[in-house]
């Protein structure tokens, strides 16, 4: 194979100074070059930088990250990361950086180049899309608190009820005594228990995943059934589960439990327009070597051929008031950030949504 011109390379240095986001920094940190490229996006000209100390941005996240690469190659060792970056004007920018050490033959740390690509863009795309997401939260708001509300209904009226007959005993002389206020206080804590998890459900849901957290495939339809039952109740929909997984997966516990939420609730959508009789979701999980694999089954006869090949889409609905925008979230959630896989297609019932997530 023929061999790179290094020549040639030579010739044209100024492309490579123009083009090329490189800084070269010493053992203490302190800039020893850097490249055109790096003072167009940065907005320093050369004097403000060399000689100068490398400045990262004064977050936790950013220190951290520093940490680790200046271990890495003090130990010699190249070093690959997304980092955030200060401009003069102070606002900031993303590259993914690459570190290659230089040693001396003590095999101390001389110096070591900072190769930096710009990923700004694709790191303000992920930015909106989570954005989108929570506002699709947002726009379910009105839903959950119908579902809070009619959670509350059943512990208010008993804690009425535990009210209404203290009054009456008080009426009729009735002995209260201590062991009945014990029973009062006991009832009525465990109502107020029941309330307060419901909320805690939902604040939990409503707040933003800032990390991947281990949990199991039960655990998490568990918590997704927990939100939805007042919604199945309601409408009578039976849900069916055959759980035969019990490996822990890593991911954002919220961000999965929105998908099924927008799985499930179409699939309620489209078993109510069809007037189904007996409404039935089956939830079938298992493994194989790379995945866990969850498919959602409802018999509400199906995704309209139509737009089968278009349900992920942005804007995609066949419903007077849909957004279009639940399963276009549900495939950014899966493939973008848990690194998953969201298919659809339809049955001999009706719809079939399978989930499939890396083990
Ligand atoms: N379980 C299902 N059965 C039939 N059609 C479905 C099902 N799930 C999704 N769809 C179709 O996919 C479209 C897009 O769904 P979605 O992105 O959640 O938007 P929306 O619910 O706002 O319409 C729906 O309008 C519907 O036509
Ligand atoms: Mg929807």
């Amino acid at each position: 194979m023929k061999k790179f011109d290094f020549e040639m390379l030579y010739d044209n240095i100024s492309i490579f100074d123009e083009h090329i986001i490189i800084i070269r920094i010493d053992f203490n940190g302190v800039i020893l070059n850097v490249s055109e490229a790096f003072c167009k996006i940065s907005g320093y000209c050369k004097d403000e930088l060399i000689n100068k100390k490398y400045i990262i941005p004064d977050d936790e996240v950013s220190n951290k990250t520093y940490e680790v690469l200046c271990t890495k190659i003090k130990n010699g060792q190249g070093w690959t990361g997304e980092v955030k970056n200060i401009k003069k004007d102070a606002s900031l920018y993303w590259t993914k950086d690459t570190a290659y050490p230089n040693l001396d033959l003590n095999k101390k740390l001389l110096y070591y180049d900072l190769i930096k690509k710009d990923i700004t863009c694709q790191k303000e795309l992920i930015l909106k899309k989570r954005i989108l997401i929570q506002q699709e939260k947002a726009s379910n708001i009105g839903n959950m608190i119908e579902i809070i509300a009619h959670q509350w209904k059943q512990p208010i009226q008993t804690i009425s009820l535990i009210i209404q007959k203290l009054t009456v005993d008080t009426m009729l002389d009735i002995e209260i005594t201590p062991k009945v206020v014990d029973g009062i206080v006991n009832d009525i804590s465990s109502q107020l228990t029941h309330m307060n998890n419901t909320i805690d459900d939902f604040k939990e849901f409503y707040s933003i995943a800032k990390k991947q957290e281990y949990i199991t495939v039960e655990e998490l339809i568990n918590k997704a059934s927990t939100i939805l039952s007042p919604m199945l109740k309601i409408n009578s929909i039976e849900l069916i589960s055959n759980i035969k997984s019990n490996k822990q997966i890593k991911i954002f516990i919220n961000d999965i439990i929105q998908t099924f939420i927008n799985i499930i609730t179409n699939a309620c959508d489209a078993m109510i327009e069809n007037k189904i009789k007996n409404k039935k979701i089956n939830i079938n999980a298992y493994n194989n070597n790379e995945y866990l694999i969850i498919q959602i089954e409802d018999n509400g006869k199906g995704i309209d051929n139509k737009i089968i090949n278009n349900i992920f889409k942005a804007y995609c609905s066949s419903k007077t008031h849909g957004t279009g925008l639940g399963l276009y979230i549900c495939k950014s959630i899966i493939e973008e950030y848990n690194h998953g896989i969201i298919t659809a297609h339809n049955s001999n019932k009706g719809a079939v949504f399978t989930v499939s997530l890396p083990l």
